[in-house]
């Protein structure tokens, strides 16, 4: 989970890192009241930010200054509302300013590759970061960091000397930020800290003016305050729901819902049915769903209402193989899901394969659902799929709902079924 620069300040802020104060707001007024309280509180300079997950915002325009309170509600009112990089701004920090001597750069990134951590720290921070790092990565320091050992003061000093300070008060003081940085990604189970810019202030001081944190979902179960965190205007609907029933499920952009336990045979199937996609007019998956290996009724259910949800889902392939859970076990789940399901209908095509594959089959015949169609191959399945969904696009009879809908779309028939 990526945080937004004021989220990622406040952890700073509990780590030791010096940031200067600011207030989050999400209208002109409210940017009036924080200018005017952070002004009380004797700042004597403004800066109002744009609050978007996303780089170059002060390229964008992103970030003014202002010198009162009126001047940020100004600035705020021409910054909320406005996209950045498809962004829309929807809150700004309104944050205390500073003069600044010099902006420097800092980060600490999860590599995987080395399986490690790679600090980067450069003197020549600020919005042209990138064009530094393209045109002269020498003026860019990169220093592997052992998890193991962590980022020691040693580190930190040789991080700093790599980028080119000279020994000394700003150099120390560097240093001390960096190790607060560590501690940061350490403590708050982040795979990315980036700092940019840091900066030295007029009086000598050392700040971390802006912050880019990334969290590790992976660890997410250890940090229960980390909910707070979570902007639940930018979580998908579709797959909070899928989240709280337990279900691995991401959202993806074709017309195909795609259903399968384990996530070898998801991904693969996900192959599978764009490349039959490719004969149907390009139809494509429209998200990944793992069962998981337990693929219960309930989790059926779950997972067929989500996926059938799905605006843009036309049909749906569940594609399982039988292994402990058996097939059978899943056609009762998929009978009992379908007489529960609510909301818009969509064909379905079902595969089975693996343990008890065949009794499955029987059971799915015989229960004689309407809309759902058998199909005993992967290739046939994703074949068949992307044809019914190519027609339903075209305007042809949308799948049903059981119990009380009539027959199935004229599907293309699979060699196996028809
Ligand atoms: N509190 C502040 N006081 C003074 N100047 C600031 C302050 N915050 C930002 N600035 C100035 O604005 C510039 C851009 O700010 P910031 O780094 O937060 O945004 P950005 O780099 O454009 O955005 P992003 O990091 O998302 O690409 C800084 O390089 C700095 O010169
Ligand atoms: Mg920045």
């Amino acid at each position: 989970m990526d945080l937004y620069e004021y989220q990622a300040r406040d952890l700073f802020r509990r780590h030791g890192v010096p940031v200067l104060p600011g207030i989050i707001a999400t209208t002109p007024e409210e940017a009036r009241a924080a200018a005017q309280d952070l002004l009380d509180g004797g700042a004597g300079l403004l800066v109002v930010k744009a609050q978007v997950k996303t780089g170059g915002r002060g390229k964008a325009g992103g970030v003014k200054l202002a010198r009162s309170a009126e001047e940020a509600a100004e600035r705020a009112a021409a910054i909320l509302g406005m996209g950045i990089k498809g962004h829309t701004v929807r809150s700004v920090l309104i944050s205390e300013g500073t003069d600044i001597a010099e902006e420097y750069y800092f980060a600490i990134l999860l590599d995987r590759a080395e399986r490690g951590y790679l600090a980067m720290c450069s003197r020549e921070g600020g919005m042209d970061i990138e064009t530094l790092a393209a045109e002269r990565p020498e003026a860019l320091a990169r220093l592997p960091i052992d998890p193991v050992a962590g980022l020691t003061a040693e580190a930190a000093r040789r991080i700093v000397a790599a980028a080119g300070f000279e020994p000394g008060r700003t150099a120390d003081g560097v240093a001390g930020v960096i190790e607060r940085l560590w501690e940061t990604l350490v403590a708050e189970d982040a795979t990315l800290v980036e700092v940019n810019p840091l900066v030295l202030a007029d009086d000598g001081r050392v700040i971390a003016l802006d912050g880019k944190v990334t969290l590790d979902d992976n660890a997410r179960f250890r940090h229960p305050d980390h909910e707070d965190l979570v902007d639940a205007s930018s979580v998908d609907p579709l797959e909070a729901r899928a989240k709280e029933a337990g279900l691995n499920y991401v959202r993806l952009s074709g017309e195909v819902g795609v259903l399968g336990n384990g996530a070898g045979l998801v991904m693969s199937t996900l192959d599978v049915v764009a490349g039959a996609g490719e004969g149907h007019g390009g139809m494509r998956p429209a998200n990944f769903l793992d069962l998981g290996g337990g693929s219960s009724a309930q989790a059926m259910a779950d997972a067929l209402s989500i996926v059938a949800s799905d605006e843009q889902v036309r049909a749906i392939l569940v594609n399982v193989f039988g292994g402990i859970t058996s097939c059978d076990t899943v056609a009762e789940g998929i009978v009992a899901a379908m007489g529960a399901l609510t909301g818009p209908a969509k064909p379905i095509v079902v595969r089975l394969d693996g343990n008890s594959a065949e009794l499955g089959r029987r059971i799915l015949r015989q229960a004689d659902l309407p809309g759902v169609t058998i199909v005993e191959t992967m290739d046939g399945a994703a074949d068949a799929v992307t044809a019914i969904a190519e027609q339903v696009g075209r305007g042809a009879p949308e799948g049903r709902r059981a119990p009380s809908l009539p027959a199935p779309p004229t599907a293309a028939p699979t060699p196996q079924e028809a």
